[in-house]
């Protein structure tokens, strides 16, 4: 008899979320983890905290921006970095001890320390040596290394140590106009930084809607940040004060530099399986660092499974999450399922941008034929009550058949509003079928039915 019926390596989403759902199941569970709290990355030092800074500085903006307009008059506050950091700081730890708590509720081991797996049916815990039907490995994934550029976490810094600078700097060079990039650019550009972003492509969130990319490129820009797109960078090297970034423009290959006083490394993550034995096990891997696994998420060890951001597709919590639960099924005899073609991706700035499904760029590739439906929050008397008019929803429908096949939203709440789409798409609904939803006005949601509504006979506001 083996001591678990499953051991996770990896409390993050998706390891926390496979315990909790296997335990639910009936599966004698544990967990190893070696960080001092659950949650991994996310809750630790991503997902989470860069929230607690988003939420800081965005109430920080409104009050400049917008207060006086709604007669809110008076003295503006002022920064107290030491203290938003102990804010963030608080969030962590009422989310991370929130799954400790629900550890307890569903008996699942919390074994400490760093796990390796030295025989497959074993997990090594220090000098412990644990047996398991399954083991799952959800290890998640750590900042890629960028040629050239040595982090140091305090002037040159990724996504991590932008988490914990020592004071807001005066200005931030950000390597990288993806995701962590644009929030972490967004947190500082409001704290008073100027930021500096560069890219190597010559649009910022590769993979996103081509026009949503733009009309984003342009209110970032609107708020104050800077754009430097087609520039690959070279290296980075701290100075007496600050850093310095060089990049070669890939129009004409000239090189530059740029100074500043932090750098933010945001060029990708990679999968995190170091130390776990995975060779000596002759676990297959992917050319990119991933772990092979069938559809059932099964890598070639029997018994030995990986979830999250340690196998292929997007760094998304929610994607290990949901690759969590459906394994969990899978492990107790179930039918667990990954519905890949409904992933949303959501960008926490303001406006937020969501999207879920196929962009433009994507259908025309596939040579389909689609309309879209595109309606403005300029048109959304909500949105304008409360100066969050900027952005619009987008709706890409199959031209004969009607059917949803992706929807793409920056405005206010975009990252709410794009689960209606997410659940109509679940369901096979046309864009028809949104439309003849009532939506409570006057509520964001209503730009989501206008959109359905212009990809038939038309919006009513526009
Ligand atoms: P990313 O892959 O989203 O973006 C990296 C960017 O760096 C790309 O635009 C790339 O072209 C650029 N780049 C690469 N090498 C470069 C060079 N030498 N010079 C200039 N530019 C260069 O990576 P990011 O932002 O680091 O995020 C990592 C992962 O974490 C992503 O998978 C992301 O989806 C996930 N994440 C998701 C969040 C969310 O869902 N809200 C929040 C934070 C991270």
């Amino acid at each position: 008899m083996a001591d678990f019926d499953v051991i996770i390596i990896g409390a993050g989403p998706g390891g926390y979320v496979c315990a909790i759902r296997a335990a639910q199941l009936g599966l004698k569970v544990a967990v190893v983890e070696g960080r001092e709290t659950l949650g991994g990355t996310c809750l630790n030092v991503g997902c989470i905290p860069s929230k607690a800074l988003l939420n800081a500085t965005h109430q920080l903006h409104e009050v400049h921006e917008n207060f006086e307009k709604m007669g809110l008059m008076g003295a503006h506050p002022t920064v107290d970095w030491a203290k938003m950091l102990s804010y963030k700081d608080d969030v962590i730890s009422g989310n991370t001890k929130g799954i400790e708590f629900l550890f307890k509720k569903n008996k699942v081991t919390w074994l400490k320390g760093w796990g390796t797996i030295p025989a497959a049916g074993q997990v090594k815990v220090g000098d412990e040596v644990h047996t398991a039907k399954h083991i799952v490995i959800a290890t998640g994934s750590e900042p890629a290394s960028l040629p050239g550029v040595t982090v140091d976490e305090k002037t040159i810094v990724t996504s991590t140590g932008a988490l914990t600078l020592a004071s807001v700097p005066k200005s931030m060079v950000v390597i990288g106009a993806g995701v962590i990039g644009l929030e972490m650019g967004s947190v500082y550009a409001r704290l008073g930084a100027e930021v500096t972003v560069v890219e190597y492509l010559d649009a910022i969130t590769p993979g996103m809607d081509a026009e949503v990319a733009k009309a984003f490129q342009k209110i970032l820009t609107k708020q104050g940040i800077k754009f430097v797109l087609g520039a690959a960078v070279q290296g980075a090297e701290v100075g007496e004060a600050g850093a310095k970034v060089s990049y070669k423009l890939r129009k004409d290959d000239s090189a530059h530099e740029i100074a500043a006083d932090v750098v933010l490394v945001a060029t990708g993550r990679k999968p995190y399986t170091a130390g776990l034995g995975l060779e000596a096990l002759g676990v297959e891997m992917l050319p990119r660092g991933q772990i092979k696994t069938d559809d059932h998420f099964a890598t070639n060890v029997k018994g030995l499974y990986a979830i999250g951001d340690a196998i292929t597709g997007p760094m998304l919590a929610h994607k290990a999450e949901d690759e969590g639960m459906a394994l969990a099924e899978i492990m107790a005899g179930k039918h667990g399922h990954v519905n890949y073609g409904v992933i949303p991706g959501v960008v926490y700035t303001t406006p937020e941008v969501a999207s879920v499904g196929a962009t433009e760029e994507q259908l025309k590739d596939q040579g389909r034929a689609y309309k879209v439906g595109k309606f403005s929050f300029m048109g959304n008397a909500r949105a304008k009550a409360v100066f969050q008019a900027e952005g619009f929803v987008k709706i890409l429908a199959d031209k004969e058949t009607d059917r949803i096949l992706g929807a793409h939203i920056i405005g206010p709440a975009a990252g709410d509003l794009i689960h209606e789409v997410c659940v109509a798409m679940e369901f096979g609904a046309s864009a028809q079928d949104l439309a003849l939803t009532c939506h409570a006005h006057p509520t964001y949601s209503e730009a989501v039915r206008e959109a359905a509504l212009a990809c038939g006979d038309g919006a009513i506001h526009a």
